[in-house]
């Protein structure tokens, strides 16, 4: 039996032409016409006008701190629960990084946290510079109710959407609502390019001077002119002829993390309280990259370990949920605003395998391990 894979690439389209093109124009360089197609392509998916590709998700949050000047001290207020890279580079510049917890409803940031961290700011007079919201496992963060509170002291909100390419918020694709937003096409995203990202902004001045820090900054000049120091962050035009080819088939990826979804609630509604699943917000669609689930330690004795370790032993590879920010040694001395739900996610959860070329036969497996232990 093949081993099953918690989100695998899935090459199914014209990517290995595309590719094939690139090699035959010679451009086997870090920039060429498939870079600037793949970006052209994003922009128009996601209608986020101004599109910059990079070579992860990683560079991309980077790019968008780096733009607002992060100085040592600053603080930078981020979801809790999330991957670490929503905010390394806040750390690297020196920033004071306070985590805001989760809500129950989305297991998203929860607004009424970000209040009590923003109204603590104010009394200290340190107002944030900047909030880095992520959509967690592809369901977009209330953007709304998180901009209205950061709007009137002009804080920027800036989306994590590493996780959400093809999820909605109120009709408008994730990310759309910050003031920028990164994306992630590591080997295990919806979207793969082997590895890279995006950086996409409705202001073209933004993704302009990321652009130009994306190429070690150097001046519009004949010559070599730095103004300021940049890095060296561009996705290859390589990656992004597979990138091209992997866009062409988003539609039906999405439609088939749903149909994961799907299959996991209905396959294991026997086990009854003993599960529960990640809730869908009621303002927009998530675009599934990994269905999660959370044991039920009321119900059940098994635990997130337990159930992993079973998985494992048939060649099934699951994920322990996010560890929260703030439950890291490294950040043990920043502060958190919250209610432990995070602690309790992280407690319960694991994610599922949810690569878009499962079968039918894989997934029983799968279920059938869960419902064994479970039972
Ligand atoms: C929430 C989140 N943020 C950031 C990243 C970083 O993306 P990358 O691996 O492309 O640097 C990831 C991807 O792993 C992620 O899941």
């Amino acid at each position: 039996m093949s081993k099953i894979f918690l989100s695998p690439p899935d090459i199914c389209g014209n990517e290995l032409s595309y590719v094939q093109k690139a090699f035959a124009s010679n451009y086997v360089a870090p920039l060429g016409p498939m870079t600037q197609a793949f970006e052209q392509a994003l922009s128009a998916y996601t209608k986020i006008p101004y599109c910059l590709a990079l070579n992860s998700g990683t560079s991309a949050l980077h790019l968008m701190l780096a733009h607002l000047k992060i100085q040592p001290g600053d603080v930078v207020l981020a979801s809790d629960v999330t991957f670490i890279a929503s905010a390394s580079y806040a750390y690297h510049m020196g920033a004071e990084l306070r985590w805001i917890d989760s809500d129950v409803a989305t297991w998203n940031m929860d607004p009424q946290c970000l209040k009590k961290a923003l109204e603590d700011c104010k009394k200290e007079k340190k107002l944030p510079k900047a909030v880095v919201v992520t959509d967690l496992y592809g369901q977009c963060a209330d953007y709304d109710a998180i901009r209205s509170l950061c709007e009137s002291d002009g804080i920027p909100m800036f989306v994590d959407a590493c996780e959400a390419l093809g999820a909605t918020y109120k009709g408008h694709h994730a990310g759309s609502k910050g003031l920028g937003c990164a994306f992630s096409f590591n080997g295990n995203k919806i979207v793969t390019t082997s590895g890279g990202g995006a950086l996409l902004s409705h202001d073209e001045s933004l993704i302009q001077h990321a652009r130009k820090l994306s190429t070690q900054a150097r001046e519009d000049c004949p010559y070599y002119e730095h103004q300021e120091v940049g890095f060296n962050y561009r996705m290859s035009n390589i990656c992004a002829a597979i990138g091209l080819g992997q866009l062409e088939t988003l539609d039906k990826k999405l439609a088939k993390k749903r149909s994961i979804f799907e299959y996991y609630k209905t396959a294991l509604v026997p086990l009854g309280e003993r599960i529960h699943w990640m809730p869908k917000a009621p303002y927009g669609q998530p675009n599934h990259w990994l269905t999660v689930m959370q044991l039920n330690p009321k119900e059940t004795a098994v635990t997130p370990d337990a159930l992993l370790l079973a998985m494992e032993q048939n060649g099934i590879e699951g994920r322990r949920f996010w560890k929260p920010m703030h439950l890291q040694p490294v950040f043990r001395k920043c502060r958190y605003y919250g209610n432990e739900v995070g602690d309790s996610l992280f407690a319960n959860g694991v994610c599922l395998p949810s690569g878009t070329s499962l079968t039918e036969d894989q997934l029983e497996q799968v279920v059938s391990v869960i419902r064994k232990i479970l039972a």
